[in-house]
């Protein structure tokens, strides 16, 4: 039996992505082996990495100036290859710290060049994006670093960061959940293992301008040039083939606007159902409310714990709060349905009927 599941990564995928890989399995269409064992350079892998860079850009709405890069080593290593190549000596990136991983980006960025805290929301417990009126951003800087939802705390920009910079944005919670404006970025990154598919795949999407403008002397398996030129070594070839059949099932879905209203519906129904008693409290600032992490608190710690184990039981698992912040998290990425949220909330209800 498949439960609901609200996981935070890897998370649940498409259950009609699942039966396809499924039938797929042992023999991938007329390539006579399952696509684990077949080459990348084969014409069947080939077919498949095209047509995923394809319904990205269709998706997306951008064109061939997009370079579209399944690359490896989760977005924890795009938090030290951005800088390494797109932070120069002499010049400036601006951060804004709204979390567990942007506070990770940061860290990094400062071991290679000059850094500027544009912004953090770390002395609120990171329970807001601060607002763009109160941030100090360096005239020319670099780039403008930023984390459009934070995982852990349950907070996601509700608009994009207006300014001069080129944004770079570790969307990797929020990736493909809404339409997103691209005129403004310079490059996105996400792992693959909250919306878009299997852990193990990265996926950056870098503008040729920006591009441009990366660093010489960068190591060439870190170096964006390098996979935006050619097939340089082995991708993550079984990651990419469900990556590409998730990205079928969004457009068949409605695309981005419809994920967007399916996850605004989600949401509505989930932060309603915790804004109408004092029994379950949301941590996030209602301003800064994430659709896709939903994180909340109940009276004491032994509820809380009480309630994921008799959630578990009742088919609804992956409950528990990131461990660094305790609590509960129900994680709502676009593969999780309607009627996942609505079970929650009816356990909810009958949780607090019972111990409220
Ligand atoms: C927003 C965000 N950034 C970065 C990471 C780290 O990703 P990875 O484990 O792929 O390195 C995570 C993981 O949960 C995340 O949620």
């Amino acid at each position: 039996m498949r439960v609901h599941n609200f996981s935070a990564g890897p998370a649940a995928l498409p259950e009609s992505v699942i039966n396809e890989v499924r039938e797929e399995l042992p023999v991938y269409r007329d390539a006579g082996a399952s696509v684990m064992e077949i080459s990348h350079r084969s014409p069947q892998y080939t077919a498949i990495a095209e047509s995923a860079r394809t319904r990205m850009r269709s998706l997306l709405g951008i064109g061939d100036d997009w370079h579209v890069l399944f690359l490896h080593g989760g977005a924890s290593t795009q938090f030290y290859q951005v800088p390494l190549n797109f932070l120069p000596e002499g010049a400036t990136a601006d951060y804004v710290d709204t979390g567990a991983w942007s506070a990770k980006a940061i860290k990094e960025a400062r071991s290679v060049g000059n850094v500027n805290l544009a912004a953090s929301s770390k002395e609120g417990n990171y329970t807001f994006i601060p607002s763009r009126g109160d941030w100090d951003v360096t005239p020319g800087a670099a780039y403008l670093h930023f984390t459009s939802n934070n995982t852990i705390h349950g907070t996601e920009y509700h608009v994009d960061p207006q300014v001069e910079a080129p944004l770079v944005c570790d969307a990797s919670s929020d990736f493909l959940s809404r339409p997103i404006d691209m005129a403004g970025y310079g490059l996105i990154y996400a792992g693959a293992q909250k919306n878009l598919g299997p852990a193990g795949v990265t996926v950056v999407l870098v503008h040729d301008s920006f591009l441009a403008k990366r660093k010489d002397g960068v190591p060439t398996i870190l170096d964006y040039r390098t996979h935006a030129e050619k097939l340089f070594h082995t991708p993550t070839v079984f990651a990419v083939y469900v990556v590409e059949k998730v990205l079928a099932w969004i457009e068949a879905n409605g695309g981005l606007t419809g994920m967007a209203a399916l996850n605004r519906e989600k949401g509505a129904l989930l932060y309603n159902r915790l804004d109408r008693t004092d029994f379950y409290r949301g941590t996030a600032r209602p301003d800064s409310r994430s659709l896709m992490n939903v994180t909340f608190r109940l009276p004491s710690e032994d509820l809380e714990a009480e309630f994921v184990r008799e959630a578990a039981k009742a088919g609804l698992a992956g409950l528990k709060g990131h461990r660094s912040v305790g609590g509960i998290r129900a994680s709502t990425y676009n593969a999780v349905g309607m009627d996942s949220v609505s079970a929650l909330v009816a356990f909810m209800d009958d949780f607090e009927a019972r111990r409220g």
